[in-house]
């Protein structure tokens, strides 16, 4: 009989090898999530120590530990391991899908989704920055949604600021359901461990890929921007939701990562 993890990535193939137009996909992803509910530490012979380590000699310890288990082109699993303040700070993953089990601690997660117009465009994503436009209801005109010297602003800077909507900050537990990210759904996230070091096994489909520009992981700081009158025009059609202006910004120097040996059952 497979141990849960193997059934776990077992069922991330099953989810993800089709791409997202099998039409078995959520039945097989809600599958997934359920089996990811009952991951433990003893499920994948996590050790607790790990949360301690001391790397000695170099004086430093790096705040964040990673565990890789398995990656292939449609899936990764992996654990990170947070140290006591530590915190894997707000990034992004673009055009995956993840899922976060908490296996040991808690951890405090805040994440944004990506502002989706009637229309469809996604008006997060970096390439709506110059093209989004809107209907004006009364003239049926195309009116940009950003005012003229915002345009200016934001193409001034490949990276400038983005909408994005805020998602209420979740804590989780080992005994909690897994935290779930899409493709436009809390797609960017910052984690911290909450009361002390934290770990969680980590999906992503598909995973990472540094080496094309598609899927590199970005990270991201918030930005006022409640001059401008863009951010009232979106709380407008946002009125339940707090909008967050984001910008990217280079890997944060409190945050890197060292290596850990995955000691749990040989994965398929
Ligand atoms: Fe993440």
């Amino acid at each position: 009989m497979a141990a849960l993890i193997q059934e776990v990535s077992l069922a991330a193939r099953r989810t993800f090898a089709n791409g997202l137009k099998d039409p078995a996909f959520q039945e097989n992803f809600n599958e997934l999530v359920k089996l990811m509910n009952r991951v433990r530490g003893r499920d994948v012979n996590f050790n607790p120590s790990l949360t301690q380590r001391n790397l000695g000699q170099a004086g430093e310890r790096a705040p964040v530990t990673y565990i890789h288990l398995f990656e292939d082109q449609y899936y990764s699993m992996g654990i990170f391991v947070l140290r006591e303040n530590a915190r894997i700070p707000l990034h992004d993953h673009p055009d995956m899908y993840g899922l976060i089990k908490v296996i040991h601690g808690n951890i405090s997660v805040k994440s944004f989704d990506h502002v989706i117009h009637p229309s469809g465009d996604d008006l997060s994503s970096s390439s709506s920055m110059s093209t989004a436009t809107t209907k004006n209801s009364t003239s049926g005109k195309s009116n940009s949604v950003f005012d003229v010297p915002f345009k200016k602003f934001c193409s001034d800077s490949m990276k400038g600021p983005r909408p994005f909507l805020e998602v209420p900050h979740r804590e989780a537990s080992v005994n909690d359901d897994c935290c779930i990210l899409t493709p436009n759904k809390g797609n960017i996230h910052e984690v911290r461990p909450s009361g002390g070091p934290a770990a969680f096994l980590d999906i992503l489909a598909p995973p990472y890929d540094m080496e094309t520009a598609d899927r590199r992981c970005f990270y991201y700081e918030k930005v006022n921007l409640k001059a401008c009158s863009s951010t009232s025009a979106f709380l407008e059609k946002y009125p339940n939701k707090k909008l967050q202006w984001l910008v990217q910004v280079q890997q944060p120097s409190d945050f890197w990562c060292d290596e850990a040996k995955y000691e749990g059952p040989e994965l398929p």
